[in-house]
């Protein structure tokens, strides 16, 4: 008889009784690696623990759920960041300013709710100069709300443009920036650094940019907090015009590296 195959896939451990469960919480989440990179990070450090990806538009139902079957950590994705604030026990103080959760730790069915975003940011623009440049964040949903804050803490100039201008004066008010109506009266020399914080270029739809070519140039850093695919069409263009570019992957890792250190913290 033949050996059944191993389940090897993305170094996952084996699974028994003693198991923990942790789950990716979003909507679409087809693209996710965030199951395998934890998969990952469990092995390196030894955590009897799985992820698993719930594709879910019902907060409520999920948090009673995660209370249920005692899920210890939630990664949580576009659209939930914001709106599942108001079902947690407790924010983290720094996840309470930034106005946004991506991490949920559950001890003994108390959820408490921290944002490891801001770190996997800081990891990826640490070689970047920040102070007095001007920025320009494309998007004022989820991501923008932690890249905004670190922009502050580091003294940078913000610029927002976003498809609904309501929000992009929000976020840009919160943050103190100057939110745009329209990228038809400025040029690429008015940009330092370029964001891109939506999900454009996001597969399957990878053939799209959040932004004309023209407003891309060699002086530039660009960062798409994109990570799949890991060479966006905006990076692609923007390293055609010999900008300095950043993947999204980058942060990606950081910020699971730091949920794991935070399940680790708070086992119970
Ligand atoms: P969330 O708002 O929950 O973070 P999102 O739907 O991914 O998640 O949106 C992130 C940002 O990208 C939003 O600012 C959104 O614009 P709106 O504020 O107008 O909704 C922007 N965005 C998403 N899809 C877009 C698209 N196809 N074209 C332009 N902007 C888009």
């Amino acid at each position: 008889m033949k050996k059944p195959k191993q389940n090897l896939q993305q170094g996952m451990q084996p699974i028994n009784a003693q198991t923990t469960l942790n789950a990716v919480i979003g909507y679409p989440l087809a693209h996710s690696q965030s199951p395998s990179y934890h998969a990952q990070l469990y092995k390196k450090q030894k955590l009897n623990a799985v992820m698993l990806a719930f594709p879910t538009q019902n907060l409520k139902q999920y948090i009673e759920a995660a209370k249920t079957l005692n899920i210890q950590l939630t990664a949580v994705t576009i659209p939930h960041k914001q709106a599942i604030i108001k079902f947690l026990d407790h924010i983290d103080p720094a996840a309470k300013a930034i106005g946004a959760v991506n991490t949920v730790i559950n001890q003994n069915g108390k959820l408490t709710g921290f944002n490891t975003d801001i770190l996997g940011i800081a990891e990826a623009l640490k070689r970047t100069q920040l102070r007095n440049k001007n920025v320009l964040v494309l998007g004022a949903g989820g991501a923008s709300h932690p890249l905004c804050y670190y922009l502050n803490q580091q003294h940078a100039k913000l610029m927002c443009f976003n498809r609904t201008y309501t929000k992009a004066q929000q976020l840009m008010k919160k943050f103190k920036g100057k939110a745009l109506k329209s990228l038809d009266h400025v040029q690429a020399k008015d940009f330092d650094i370029i964001i891109n914080t939506t999900p454009i270029g996001m597969l399957p739809n990878t053939n799209v940019s959040p932004l004309p070519k023209h407003l891309l140039a060699k002086h530039q850093t660009v960062f798409d907090i994109v990570y799949n695919p890991q060479q966006t069409k905006l990076l692609k263009q923007a390293k055609q015009a010999g900008a300095k570019t950043i993947s999204g992957l980058v942060m990606f890792q950081a910020q699971a590296e730091k949920q794991v250190q935070l399940l680790l913290k708070h086992k119970s």
